[in-house]
């Protein structure tokens, strides 16, 4: 049996990623964020490219400049991620949840700005947003479906929790309190997390963690593909 390089292990794959953070308007000029710079995201769709897949990459843009030879698909809102998602899913063989989604929205995005005089504002009302790794999970068929846990505290317990709850093949759990390992850090520790259990990598750059990543993916898919 012939061993593949680096270079063609996600050949025939058509891998869908992704990446950056959702923005969930609340006025014209003003949105609910997050601090994901879509980094990781951007590095998996790179090695995914390098390892000859075919690469759909969903993201919510941030300041950095997404990869080129992969098909992009600007998103701004969880909605938009999801329905992207959706109408690509069915022919994707893996799915990579690197996005920091937005778990509510405003229920109303006023048409004009706010004025704070006007009409003070205590409070805004939110509405839950679609889970798309857990929607897509539970309609996976054979494909691989990956997701990601970012947490400041009780990491494995958290993402193992995750791993059960959303159904998906892994999650790749990283520490955000860690300087080195944190929103618009150029290294990671990842944890991969699968029904095998848990494995901890060394601090590497996040385009090492999205090879590391995707070996792992790989296996996976093969194991998949045979059953
Ligand atoms: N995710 C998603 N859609 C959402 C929320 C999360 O696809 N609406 C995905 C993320 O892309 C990530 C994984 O789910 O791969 C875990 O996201 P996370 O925010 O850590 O999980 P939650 O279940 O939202 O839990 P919490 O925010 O409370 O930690
Ligand atoms: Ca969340």
């Amino acid at each position: 049996l012939a061993v593949l390089n680096r270079s063609e292990i996600l050949s025939g794959e058509h891998v869908l990623i992704t990446a950056g953070g959702t923005r969930e308007p609340i006025d014209p000029v003003r949105f609910i964020g997050n601090r994901s710079s879509g980094a990781f995201g951007f590095a998996l769709a790179e090695a995914c490219r390098d390892a000859a897949a075919q690469v759909s990459l969903v993201y919510a843009p941030s300041s950095r400049t997404p990869p080129s030879g992969v098909e992009l698909i600007e998103v701004e809102t969880a909605q938009e991620m999801y329905e992207a998602v959706e109408s690509l899913f069915a022919s994707a063989t893996m799915l990579i949840c690197a996005a920091a989604v937005a778990d509510y929205r405003p229920s109303t995005v006023a048409n004009h700005k706010l004025k704070k005089n006007q009409a003070p504002l205590e409070c805004i009302e939110l509405v839950e947003t679609t889970d798309i790794l857990a929607k897509m999970s539970a309609q996976k068929e054979n494909r691989i479906v990956i997701g990601f846990a970012a947490e400041t505290d009780h990491l494995l317990e958290h993402a193992r929790a995750k791993l059960i709850r959303k159904g998906c093949d892994a999650i790749v759990a990283n520490d955000v309190s860690r300087p080195d390992s944190g929103f618009g850090s150029d290294t990671t520790v990842i944890h991969w997390i699968s029904a095998c259990g848990s494995e901890e990598l060394p601090l590497m750059t996040k385009r090492q963690a999205a090879d590391e990543i995707i070996t792992r993916a790989s296996a996976l898919r093969s194991k998949a593909a045979h059953n």
